[in-house]
């Protein structure tokens, strides 16, 4: 059996991430989608926040499942048996980023890491830009599905 890891901050999750979850669900047997909990990157939402939205965002696929986990992705992915990373690949700007850490998860623990290409029309999003426009209150349906909007724009109304 496949188990694919698709590790992220998550802050929120946004329809480029849906894509990327969707696409990856369709090439591993198992898809894990986990949250890296990491309080130094100072995440507006919490982890309850945002392990509530992936799952809210990965509810319709029978395959896929949250976690969390603290420290090295690459742990997390030998202790539940993973057999490869899984990171979605926006633009050239992502790449240099993206390339040291596969090489440096390889290195550690001789997992890849396979990139998906994201759809152009998701190419552009962020977390955040979506935390930028939410502050601001603008209309974030284009970039998160409703019941994220809802957490976000409950998120600045309380701040
Ligand atoms: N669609 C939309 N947005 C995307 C995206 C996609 N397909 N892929 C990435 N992004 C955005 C995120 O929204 C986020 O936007 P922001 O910077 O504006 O907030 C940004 O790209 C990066 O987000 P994410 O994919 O969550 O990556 P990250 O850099 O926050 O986290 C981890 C990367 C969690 C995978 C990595 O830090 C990790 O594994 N940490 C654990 C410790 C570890 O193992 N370190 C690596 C050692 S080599």
């Amino acid at each position: 059996m496949k188990t694919g890891l698709f590790p992220g901050s998550f802050d929120p999750p946004s329809f480029g991430h849906l894509d990327i979850i969707q696409r990856a669900a369709g090439l591993c047997d198992q898809l894990l989608v986990a949250l890296a909990d990491h309080p130094t990157k100072h995440p507006l939402f919490s982890l309850h926040e945002r392990l509530d939205m992936l799952h809210q965002l990965t509810r319709k696929f029978p395959n896929v499942e949250v976690g969390q986990f603290h420290g090295l992705a690459v742990d997390f992915a030998r202790e539940r048996n993973v057999s490869f990373l899984i990171r979605g690949l926006r633009s050239y700007a992502d790449f240099e980023y993206e390339y040291q850490m596969a090489v440096a998860n390889r290195r550690l623990s001789g997992i890849e890491t396979l990139f998906l290409m994201s759809g152009e029309e998701h190419a552009r999003i962020s977390s955040s830009l979506i935390r930028e426009i939410g502050a601001y209150g603008g209309s974030l349906l284009q970039f998160v599905p409703h019941e994220i909007e809802r957490v976000v724009r409950k998120k600045f109304e309380s701040l």
